[in-house]
């Protein structure tokens, strides 16, 4: 049901893969919500052609290529959206995220750190690269709002996250050093949302996640938050019901976080 929360918005969404993408469903929901989009992803995702469905679906929204670790790309990808929309930016979904260590099976204790490298350039810095492009460009509108998707793994340790758990600690904190300087400049905000385990193409891809989706399940009051109800939140986020939440990291995983023990895990432990 649409609530037209975010009627008259117009923002960028990086990072719809596949239809069991966050971004993807947070796509759909911003435009059933009123929003213009602009779908972006790596130029080699684009190659799969899936997000073509998308677009069609979202009121044929733009598709703009654009390497996240590539400052060029991502300095045409907010100027070819300011000409598409005819103006500034309201918000802009970071959905990205990629471990080559964690794609070769490499422990924490042996990584290859070219790959680490990588991953925190692709997984965190990407983060820096997209707020500094848009401040240079002075793309966003007053009262913006940038989110970023992230997991408690930066605050706990989940031994299988690997160097991911190091990505999203840099997250978090860029999210919070640049929300300063953004919110100061233009009343920009910036914050990431602390999602469940998701079944999606980079979720799977942690080793022994069906494990550890169930005790995550069994570990939240609510059960876990579906990428459905991840986009929900992303759109409310950018919709002005939140324009002094800023610099915040919040979490969106039915409880998770601050639970210490359920009666489901006590009687799994008792078996
Ligand atoms: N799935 C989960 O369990 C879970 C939980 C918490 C947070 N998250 C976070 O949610 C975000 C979205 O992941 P998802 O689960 O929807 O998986 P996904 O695989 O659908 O999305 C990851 C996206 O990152 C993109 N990407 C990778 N390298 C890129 C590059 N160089 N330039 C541009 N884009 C690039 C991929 O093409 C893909 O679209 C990630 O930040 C992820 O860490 C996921």
């Amino acid at each position: 049901m649409s609530q037209n929360l975010l009627k008259g918005k117009k923002g960028i969404i990086f990072g719809a893969l596949n239809d069991q993408s966050i971004a993807w469903k947070t796509a759909e929901i911003c435009y059933q919500q009123g929003a213009q989009i602009v779908l972006t992803n790596a130029p080699i995702a684009l190659r799969m052609g899936e997000i073509n469905k998308l677009a069609e679906a979202c009121g044929n929204a733009p598709v703009i290529g654009a390497d996240v670790t590539n400052m060029d790309d991502l300095k045409n990808l907010f100027e070819k959206s300011m000409e598409h929309f005819g103006g500034t930016i309201d918000f802009v979904l970071h959905s990205v995220g990629m471990s080559m260590n964690i794609r070769k099976g490499n422990m924490y204790t042996g990584l290859n750190h070219d790959f680490q490298h990588k991953t925190f350039d692709i997984s965190a810095m990407s983060l820096h690269r997209v707020c500094q492009v848009a401040y240079e460009l002075d793309a966003m509108s007053e009262w913006g709002s940038i989110v970023a998707l992230t997991y408690i793994a930066a605050q706990r340790v989940f031994p299988d996250y690997n160097e991911m758990a190091d990505a999203k600690a840099l997250l978090e904190s860029i999210a919070r050093s640049f929300g300063y300087h953004y919110g100061v400049k233009k009343k920009v905000r910036i914050n990431t949302i602390s999602q469940s385990p998701t079944r999606t193409t980079a979720g799977s891809g942690v080793k022994g996640f069906d494990g550890f989706i169930n005790y995550a399940e069994k570990m939240s009051p609510l059960g876990n938050a579906s990428a459905e109800d991840c986009a929900n939140y992303c759109a409310v986020m950018f919709s002005d019901m939140t324009r002094m939440v800023t610099m915040q990291n919040l979490f969106h995983d039915g409880g998770f976080s601050f639970t210490g023990v359920t009666q489901a895990v006590i009687e799994q432990m008792e078996k």
